[in-house]
């Protein structure tokens, strides 16, 4: 009896292997024809859309391997190649280079899924009005917030937070680069309140003109040798925010800014990394307080605590890569975007 139970018991054993075996091989083949998509992700690059660019602003043409190398960005194939225009998935329209009879602008028909992005980084004084291209345009390009696509200049959190920023040594207390060709720069309102800020406090002005445009080392160089900057606009109008701000930014230097009110620069930026003029009654009131932050390290390091957290990205200085980066940021947000729309009145977002 004993013998018959333990054989029996042995079939049993014998069976059920079996049968585990079998149905642990059919799961194993049933996994592999059906791969869960998060292990076997289809190659990135396949569904990156399409971008072309169909003018290059003021003919400054960069490679457009730049845009990851500088900024870490490839959401996009972006081409210059109007050939693809039919395949292209965006078509990327810089507005001060449209003609005013719309003759350059492309003729053959718009494929159902593709967009034009109109392109602008003027501000809207200066943008010319142009008749007929109401309706034509699918997703905005610009400095404003309400754009589709918003160009900014825009610090990056810090991956080790244990990596304690440097000052860099200084040599002088405030700095103003000045391009001697931008005539705007001489008329604006920051213009005047330099004029106002030199009689009570020394202001070293580094003249520059585009013939002679400082290369990045040596823009950053002398920005960084600075307690102060003047990042004055030449224009104060809401979002402006540009390079001047970024530039002190990234090299370790304490903006005085000059533009839209503070809580505009706090939408980008930690509050106690600038100073406003707005901040103070008047030119003379700031120069004081620059005066005492200088004799006072340990209330002038405080301006730079935002460093734990944050890095400032230095943004290119070249003039062929003026534009680089808001067409970069265009590549990067399309494939983010993919919504279908039109813009009925272009103007009326922006000119207000
Ligand atoms: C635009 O021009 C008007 C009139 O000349 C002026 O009052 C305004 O400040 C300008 N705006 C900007 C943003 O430059
Ligand atoms: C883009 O805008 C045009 C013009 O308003 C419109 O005819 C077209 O359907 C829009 N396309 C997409 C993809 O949103």
């Amino acid at each position: 009896m004993a013998s018959t139970s333990i054989s029996s018991f042995l079939r049993v054993t014998l069976i059920a292997t079996i049968m585990l075996a079998g149905l642990v091989a059919l799961l194993l083949m049933f996994h592999q024809s059906f791969p869960s998509p998060n292990c076997h992700p289809p190659p990135a690059k396949k569904d990156k859309p399409l971008m072309l660019l169909w003018f290059w602003p003021e003919d400054k043409k960069f490679d457009f391997q730049d845009c990851k190398t500088l900024f870490n960005m490839d959401g996009c194939h972006l081409t210059d190649d109007r050939s693809l225009y039919s395949r292209a998935h965006d078509v990327l329209i810089f507005h001060r280079a449209i003609k005013d009879d719309l003759s350059n602008l492309p003729t053959s028909p718009r494929a159902r899924f593709q967009r034009w992005i109109w392109f602008n980084m003027d501000l809207p004084n200066n943008t010319r009005r142009i008749a007929g291209i109401q309706g034509l345009f699918n997703l905005t390009l610009n400095y404003r917030k309400e754009a589709d696509i918003r160009v900014r200049w825009q610090l990056t959190h810090k991956r080790n937070t244990d990596e304690d920023f440097v000052l860099p040594k200084k040599e002088r207390l405030l700095c103003w680069i000045l391009d001697t060709e931008d005539l705007d720069a001489k008329s604006g309102e920051g213009y005047k309140y330099f004029q106002k800020l030199v009689t009570h406090i020394k202001v070293d002005v580094i003249y520059t003109s585009s013939g002679e445009f400082l290369n990045g080392e040596n823009y950053f160089q002398i920005i960084s040798s600075c307690k102060f900057y003047l990042s004055f606009e030449n224009s104060v109008d809401r979002d402006y925010i540009t390079e001047t701000f970024n530039g002190p930014l990234a090299a370790g230097t304490v903006p005085i800014v000059l533009g839209p009110p503070r809580s505009n620069y706090e939408d980008l930026v930690p509050g106690s990394s600038f100073i406003h003029v707005n901040d103070f009654s008047d030119a003379e009131n700031l120069a004081e307080f620059l005066l005492t932050l200088d004799k006072d390290s340990k209330a002038y390091e405080r301006y730079f605590d935002w460093r734990q957290f944050y890095n400032a990205r230095r943004h290119p200085t070249e003039q062929n890569r003026e534009f680089a980066h808001a067409i970069c940021q265009a590549c990067q947000d399309v494939g983010l975007k993919r919504v279908y729309r039109d813009i009925p009145d272009l103007y009326k977002g922006f000119m207000q």
